[in-house]
Parts: C-alpha cells; sequence; structure tokens
C-alpha cells in the first residue's frame, strides 16, 4: 500500500433562495470524510462507506465517489489504483449537498495525493459528473461551493462560468434537516418547465438584489432579495412544516429563509450568530410540534471549501 490522505469537504445550500440552479454556499459543518490510498496496481475499490445506514453502493462502478474518481484519472491520463474509505457526516438526500460533498472530497483528495496536477477549480466538472451519476442532472450549485468555499455563482453553464462571491463578516446559516424523505430527482421532476414573464422579473430581480447585498454587505438587501417565487411554491408541497418553520424563523428575527436545495432540509440566514441561534430552536419547535424528527446545523457561511485532515 502506498501514500493516504484524509480530507474533508462541506455540506452546501443550493439555490439560496432565487438563485435556482445557479447560487450555493458552503457551511462549516457538517461535512462528508474521505481516506484514500494508492494502491500498487491499477483498479478503483471501496474499502468502505460509514454513516450511510448502508444505503450507497459499495461497487466501484456505481458509486458516485469512485465514478468521480474514475472520470478525473481518465482525464488526467493515469491508471493509478486508489482505496477509497468514506465516511458520511451528514445525512443522505437531505438538501444539504451530501452528493456533492462526497464527490467533491474525493476528487480533491485525490489530485492532491498526486500532487495536485489539475488546480481546485479545474476539478469542478468531476464533481458535477457525480451530481449527474447522483440525481440525473449535472448542476454546479452544490460542488461549486463546496469546492471554492463561499458564496458560488454559476453565471453559466455552457460554457461554465463560475464566480465566487464574498461572504459579509457576520452572515451566518441556520439549517435545519426534517426527517421526511425529498429525492432530488422527484423535486425536479415536478417543477414547471416554463416561467411567466412576471415572475421571472421578480426572481432575477431578487437575485440580482441578493449578489449587491453580499458584495455590499448590505444586510436589509440580502434579507429583501430572499424571495423565491417560482420553485419554492411548488416544493414546498412536498416538505411538511415549511410555510410554520419559514416563518417561525423569520419571526426569531432572520433575514430570509427558504428551502436549502431541493429539501427537505430548510435554510435561514441571519445576521449574527446569536440571532441564527434563536431561529435555530424556533425552527426545531415547529418540528417538535408536528411531531418530526429534526436537527439543526448553525454556522458561519463558510469561507473554506474542503480541506485536508491528515
Ligand atoms: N439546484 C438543485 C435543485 C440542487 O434544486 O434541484 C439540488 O441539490
Amino acid at each position: 500500500m502506498g501514500k493516504s490522505i484524509k480530507a474533508f469537504a462541506p455540506a452546501t445550500a443550493a439555490n439560496v433562495a432565487c438563485g435556482f440552479d445557479v447560487l450555493g454556499f458552503a457551511v462549516e459543518n457538517p461535512g462528508d470524510e474521505v481516506t484514500l490510498t494508492l494502491k500498487d496496481e491499477p483498479g478503483i475499490i471501496i474499502k468502505s462507506i460509514t454513516g450511510d445506514e448502508g444505503k450507497l453502493p459499495l461497487d466501484a462502478e456505481k458509486n458516485t465517489v469512485s465514478l468521480v474518481i474514475q472520470e478525473y484519472l481518465n482525464h488526467i491520463g493515469s491508471n493509478q489504483g486508489v482505496e477509497i474509505e468514506l465516511r458520511k457526516l451528514m445525512p443522505l438526500k437531505s438538501g444539504l449537498g451530501s452528493s456533492a460533498a462526497s464527490s467533491v472530497v474525493g476528487v480533491y483528495a485525490l489530485n492532491k495525493l498526486l500532487g495536485s496536477p489539475l488546480k481546485d477549480e479545474e476539478l469542478l466538472p468531476f464533481a458535477m459528473e457525480g451530481e449527474r451519476l447522483a440525481c440525473g442532472s449535472a448542476h454546479a450549485d452544490n460542488v461549486a461551493p463546496a469546492l471554492l468555499g463561499g458564496f458560488v455563482l454559476i453565471r453559466s453553464y455552457e460554457p461554465l462560468d463560475v464566480i465566487q462571491l464574498p461572504t459579509p463578516d457576520d452572515l451566518y446559516a441556520t439549517i435545519i434537516h426534517p426527517h421526511v424523505e425529498v429525492k432530488t430527482k422527484d423535486a425536479r421532476n415536478i417543477l414547471r418547465k416554463e416561467v411567466e414573464l412576471s415572475k421571472a422579473i421578480q426572481q432575477w430581480g431578487n437575485l440580482a438584489g441578493l449578489i449587491a447585498g453580499l458584495m455590499k454587505s448590505d444586510y436589509d438587501l440580502i434579507g429583501r432579495s430572499l424571495q423565491d417565487v417560482i420553485v419554492e411554491p411548488v416544493r414546498a408541497l412536498l416538505i411538511p412544516g415549511f410555510d410554520e418553520a419559514k416563518q417561525a424563523a423569520l419571526d426569531a428575527g432572520a433575514l430570509g429563509s427558504s428551502i436549502s436545495g431541493s429539501g427537505p432540509s430548510i435554510f435561514a440566514l441571519s445576521k449574527g450568530a446569536e440571532t441564527a441561534s434563536k431561529v435555530g430552536q424556533a425552527m426545531k419547535e415547529v418540528y417538535q410540534k408536528w411531531e418530526i424528527e429534526s436537527e439543526v446545523y448553525i454556522s458561519k457561511v463558510s469561507q473554506q471549501g474542503p480541506r485536508i485532515i491528515e
């Protein structure tokens, strides 16, 4: 057995209300960890996966992390053998970018282990292929912030044009994960393919407002802009207690709140840690009332993407 590396990649909240498929941010926790070990002979082997309740395939032909690693190795023209140990430290199918964190941590760790033949940002297309395998669509609004940290805008998919945005210092995310299952594929299939012009105008006004708010550290503008008039009204129907939890977050002082990715998690952004934790408590109480188990994650919007642990 050869060299080995251990790395972490963060969870992410995609869409951020008005930026369906084009905006996401990273949080400090939770996330996924991977240990990769170089083998003497070619081939990718998944040695173990923990924290997934046995739900993820150990077959390297079917697993997202191994597929991403294979695509990367093909690209750099290497037949290096790799052994993968994956630790899922966050819930699957939660809207927290679980598949994205796995894809990113795998390709990031291998690139580092091989002496960084590619720059971090060049790893994005491989991680996007992981998303295609996980949910049928190669969207980048989870993988880009998981890889680059902070808020990331995908201005264009063809050609891929990814822009890192500044994050105001005191911006905190609260994310609650109610224990109901929403599959990203289903949550995408229920969306209408056409959008009314009047709704589109509101949506791009809000998206531009949100970006401007981030760039100017204007918390009120961020709050006013955190509105989704296109996707949230449809997907909210898949999440019991959504309207109540969102209202509770706003009443507790959040700047704004919406569905995290394709749900069922719900995020809120707040100014300051104290408000963020009140918001978490308020949302938690809603789900206690609904008798739905949930967990709450509170952290600064993270400026860091993946990192090497050892
Ligand atoms: N933008 C994607 C969606 C994110 O909302 O379907 C999925 O995690």
